[in-house]
């Protein structure tokens, strides 16, 4: 290649960077499945939430992520056709609430599906399948943290428990993978929040959670926390 062929090669590869770097930011290496303590996430937030709580885990979301952030999202800006739900609406009321206000499920569930559920390509096809692929994971295969702790004896008594043993009964149930938790401060008490079990980009199997709560941040749970 002559000097003239390399002077239009520089501008070339360089624009060929810029188109490649955003869509590799689209692809994910794993699936966290995120579920929420119901009473912890109305304590923790800032105006009371409209109904009782169930002490339940239920279902936050399941979302593509990666190893080395950042995680993919917004993959999709059109509002979630609900009527595309109707099947399963009632299935979905029970293991994926808006606790906040369970008035209006669908805007949460639109949420999710915009922001993590749209990058799930090709595990999740699509709206329908995201919210099918939850109902399974949680009924079917037995993902439902709360039922997870129950069978290790470990109810929502209020008491005094250890993270640890907290982790030992989820690693129990998930092929002995770690499980990632969110713990919030409420009111002086720090609380259990979130746990969260990850899977392979496939949803095949599960793996330990990448990228822990790290050491300084709000969210890293004490040894103890009541449940
Ligand atoms: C929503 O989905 C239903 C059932 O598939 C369809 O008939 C309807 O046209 C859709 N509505 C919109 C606004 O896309
Ligand atoms: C999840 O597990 C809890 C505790 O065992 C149980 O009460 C609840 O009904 C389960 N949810 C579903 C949808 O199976
Ligand atoms: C571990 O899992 C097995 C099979 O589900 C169950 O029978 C056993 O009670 C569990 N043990 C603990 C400590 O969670
Ligand atoms: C916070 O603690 C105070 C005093 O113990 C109690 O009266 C109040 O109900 C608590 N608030 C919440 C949101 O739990």
């Amino acid at each position: 290649m002559g000097i003239t062929g390399m002077i239009y090669m520089v501008p070339m590869v360089f624009s060929l960077t810029v188109l490649i770097l955003p869509l590799s930011t689209v692809g994910f290496d794993y699936f966290q499945f995120t579920q929420q303590y119901q009473p912890a996430v109305c304590r923790s937030n800032p105006t009371p939430c409209k109904d009782p709580p169930d002490k339940l885990f239920t279902v936050h979301g399941l979302w593509p992520s990666n190893m080395n952030g950042p995680d993919p999202k917004d993959c999709s800006t059109t509002p979630l056709n609900s009527t595309k739900l109707k099947n399963i609406k009632a299935q979905l009321e029970i293991i994926w609430p808006n606790v906040l206000n369970r008035n209006d499920h669908v805007t949460f569930w639109g949420k999710q599906w915009n922001k993590h559920g749209s990058c799930g390509h090709p595990a999740i096809t699509d709206e329908v399948n995201y919210f099918q692929t939850v109902i399974k994971m949680y009924t079917t295969q037995k993902q439902n943290v709360s039922e997870i702790l129950s069978k290790a004896k470990i109810e929502p008594e209020g008491k005094t428990r250890e993270v640890k043993d907290i982790e030992n009964a989820i690693r129990n149930g998930t092929n002995n993978k770690k499980p990632k938790f969110k713990c919030q401060k409420n009111n002086r008490t720090t609380e259990l929040v979130e746990v969260t079990l990850c899977s392979d980009s496939n949803l095949m199997q599960f793996i330990n959670c990448p990228r822990p709560i790290l050491p300084g941040s709000p969210y890293l749970c004490p040894a103890k926390v009541p449940y």
